[in-house]
């Protein structure tokens, strides 16, 4: 209790200092239902097991479970989802051709001139080769699973191109991790966001799943990663002991190397792995890094949350405390490290506003109703962790869910429509 009325003063304190003024956000509360039921099977193949919570069109949402070698678990997605993934990269190939004209001044030197001359496919050739050596074996033997998987309908080359392009495309997202005083019941040990804004044109909304990896022992342990049919590497994804986020960072100004490993398969392997936040960080200062990006890491052992800020030359890792703070946008608050959707140092006020406001009830259900709504961030994707109860509660783009519960056609964020909230503990187990 004594922790709790002293973070109470500090609220205090900080309200006089900004006049409470709550700086006029973007979007409003999210109100829609949040599903919790028991996910119903749909069909099987060998290793692979396909689920979904389905509440009619676009209200549902695909669980797979894949078990047993890297090799198998490949496989047996690319049966389940052979026409999913197909479709998918043939459109996403169009988008990439037709949407990096505007981003090309954000990348490497080298990458634009590719770009220009010969096109995003062979700028994600030569990320492939540039990449190759530092990816772990296990990424190569799923996807070989993948395209055996598919039977020959879309080549191994092409499906290991597709995972280069997290590196070539936009991205802005926001994160926190919430911990101890920041939540209204301190067992709740360790809340975390994630919320991925790629633009909701792009044609990856309409091949979302939970992808469930069962690894055989010795090989990790059971995780979740909120992905695209076929996608590999994880953006978002919750293993129970660790969690991870991610955010690109456009501020940063020093070297790149292309040759490295992609920041998706690093921040996946720290999810099938890690078990503390020292596993974790160990993993990002030990590997050979490629691009810049913000990383969220939480770990429910260590009841934290580190914002890390991932370069190819150096790792600053951030706290509650030593977060740069800067009034008003981003106030210090213990147990909460936070940054919003905004390039950074970012002074929008609406994130640190809404945290100072639930400060002290960023339960998972305040995050998603009160905080993504308002913030409107989260298009693509959002995912909030609850470490403790072993939640994860996911939502994505699709058409828009009327407060009656009508569905129409217009295409709307993430945060703005149903979610789901995922029993981990049950997933985890769910037999072959
Ligand atoms: C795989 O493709 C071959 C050649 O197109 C076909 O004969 C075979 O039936 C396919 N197998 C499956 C499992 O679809
Ligand atoms: C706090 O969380 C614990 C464990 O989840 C639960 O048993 C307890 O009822 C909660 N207390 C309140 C006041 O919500
Ligand atoms: C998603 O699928 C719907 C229905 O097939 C289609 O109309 C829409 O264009 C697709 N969205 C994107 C961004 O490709
Ligand atoms: C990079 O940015 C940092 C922080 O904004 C600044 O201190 C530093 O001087 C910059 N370095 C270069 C080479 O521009
Ligand atoms: C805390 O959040 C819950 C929902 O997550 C809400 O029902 C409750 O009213 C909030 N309490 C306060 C004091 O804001």
């Amino acid at each position: 209790m004594a922790g709790i009325r002293v973070v109470v003063g500090a609220v205090v304190l900080l309200s006089m200092l900004l006049g409470l003024s709550h700086a006029a956000c973007p979007g409003s509360p999210n109100t829609l239902p949040i599903f919790d039921d028991e996910p119903k099977h749909v069909r099987s193949v060998e290793n692979g097991k396909l689920f979904s919570i389905d509440h009619g069109n676009g209200k549902s949402m695909r669980i797979l479970h894949v078990y047993g070698t890297p090799y198998q678990m490949g496989k047996a997605q690319g049966e389940i989802f052979t026409k999913e993934i197909y479709d998918m990269i043939t459109a996403f190939s169009g988008y990439i051709d037709s949407q990096i004209e505007p981003y090309i001044k954000w990348l490497p030197k080298e990458i634009q001139e590719i770009i220009l001359k010969d096109g995003p496919q062979a700028a994600l050739q030569f990320e492939v080769d540039l990449t190759r050596k530092y990816i772990p074996q296990h990424f190569f033997d799923e996807l070989k699973g993948i395209a055996d998987g598919m039977n020959g309908t879309m080549s191994y080359d092409e499906i290991l191109q597709f995972h280069l392009f997290p590196e070539l495309i936009k991205a802005s997202c926001s994160m926190f991790g919430a911990w101890g005083p920041a939540l209204a019941n301190t067992s709740d040990t360790l809340n975390q966001l994630r919320a991925l804004d790629w633009g909701i044109d792009n044609p990856l909304i309409n091949y979302s799943v939970v992808v469930v990896y069962h690894p055989n022992d010795g090989n990790g342990h059971a995780f979740a990663s909120l992905t695209w049919t076929g996608f590999i590497g994880s953006i978002t994804a919750y293993g129970g002991h660790t969690a991870v986020s991610e955010k690109v960072w456009l501020s940063y100004n020093e070297t790149y190397a292309r040759a490295g490993i992609p920041f998706h398969f690093l921040m996946r392997d720290i999810a099938q792995y890690d078990r503390t936040l020292s596993d974790a960080l160990n993993r990002v200062y030990n590997n050979r890094r490629t691009c810049s990006i913000h990383l969220g890491v939480g770990s429910r052992h260590d009841q934290q949350f580190r914002a890390v800020e991932y370069g190819h030359e150096e790792v600053l890792v951030y706290d509650d405390l030593n977060y740069p703070t800067y009034l008003p946008a981003h106030p210090q608050m213990d147990g909460l490290v936070f940054i919003n959707k905004h390039v950074q140092p970012s002074h929008d006020t609406c994130m640190g506003s809404l945290m100072q406001k639930h400060y002290g009830n960023l339960t998972a259900e305040t995050t998603i109703r009160n905080v993504l709504g308002n913030t409107q961030s989260g298009d693509m994707h959002a995912a909030v962790y609850n470490f403790e109860k072993n939640h994860m509660y996911v939502s994505v783009a699709g058409p828009k869910v009327t407060s009656s519960g009508d569905v129409e056609s217009t295409v709307t964020p993430a945060y703005a429509r149903p979610w789901f909230k995922l029993d981990m503990t049950k997933l985890f187990a769910q037999q072959q």
